[in-house]
C-alpha cells in the first residue's frame, strides 16, 4: 500500500506539513513528489494527497497544470486535499474555489493545514506583502478586543487527523 502526496511549496511551509505528515505515517509506504519539480506517477501509488500553498488567492501554477491534465485520472484514485494559508478566515472561500466540486466530492478528507506569514525566505516584495498581511490582522484584532493577535501556523492538529483518515483508507482498501 503506496501513499503519494504531491506538493509544492514555495517558502518551505508547505514542504513542513508534508514532513509532519509522512513522520505521522510511519510505518507506511509514503513517497513526496514536488509538482514543480515532476509529474506523479498516479499507477505507482494506490491513495494521492495533493496539497498546496494559496498566494494570491491561487493555487500555484504547476498545480493547476497538474490538475488540468490529471484530474480525470485523479478523480478514480482515492485521494484527500489540503491547503496552506496565511488568511484562515478565507480558507472556506479558497477550498471551494481552487479545487473543483468533483475532487473535494470525492475526497475522502479536505483538510486546511495552516499557514505562516514568516518574512523568512521572501523576497523583497513578499516581505512588504507579508508585514501588510500581519499589520492588517493586528488592526483587526485590536480592533476586536484581542490585544495580543494570533498570527497563523501550521495546525498540527489536522495534519494528524490527515493521518488517520489515510489509515483508515489504506484499511478499507486492503480488505476491498
Ligand atoms: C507573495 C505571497 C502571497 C500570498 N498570498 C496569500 C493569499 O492570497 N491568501 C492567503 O491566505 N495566504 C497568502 N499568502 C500566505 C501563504 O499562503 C503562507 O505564507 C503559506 O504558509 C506559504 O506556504 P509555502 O511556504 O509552502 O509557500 C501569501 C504569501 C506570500 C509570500
Amino acid at each position: 500500500m503506496k501513499v503519494m502526496i504531491a506538493y509544492t511549496s514555495k517558502t518551505g511551509t508547505t514542504e513542513e506539513c508534508v514532513e509532519r505528515l509522512k513522520a505521522a505515517l510511519d510505518g507506511m509506504t509514503v513517497e513526496t513528489v514536488r509538482l514543480d519539480e515532476k509529474v506523479p506517477d498516479l499507477d505507482s501509488c494506490d491513495i494521492l494527497i495533493l496539497g498546496a500553498p494559496v498566494r494570491f488567492g491561487k493555487l500555484p501554477k504547476c498545480v493547476r497544470a497538474y490538475l488540468k491534465e490529471n484530474e480525470a485520472k485523479l478523480l478514480q484514485k482515492p485521494h484527500a486535499l489540503f491547503l496552506c494559508c496565511g488568511l484562515a478566515h478565507e480558507y472556506d472561500f479558497y477550498i471551494e474555489n481552487l479545487y473543483s466540486d468533483a475532487l473535494r466530492a470525492s475526497a475522502f478528507l479536505v483538510e486546511n493545514f495552516g499557514g505562516t506569514l514568516s518574512y523568512e525566505g521572501q523576497n523583497f516584495f513578499g516581505k512588504i506583502l507579508i508585514h501588510a498581511v500581519r499589520s492588517t490582522i493586528r488592526e483587526n484584532e485590536i480592533e476586536d478586543g484581542e490585544y495580543t493577535p494570533e498570527m497563523p501556523s501550521i495546525l498540527p492538529e489536522s495534519i494528524g487527523k490527515m493521518a488517520t483518515y489515510i489509515r483508515k483508507e489504506a484499511e478499507k482498501l486492503q480488505k476491498a
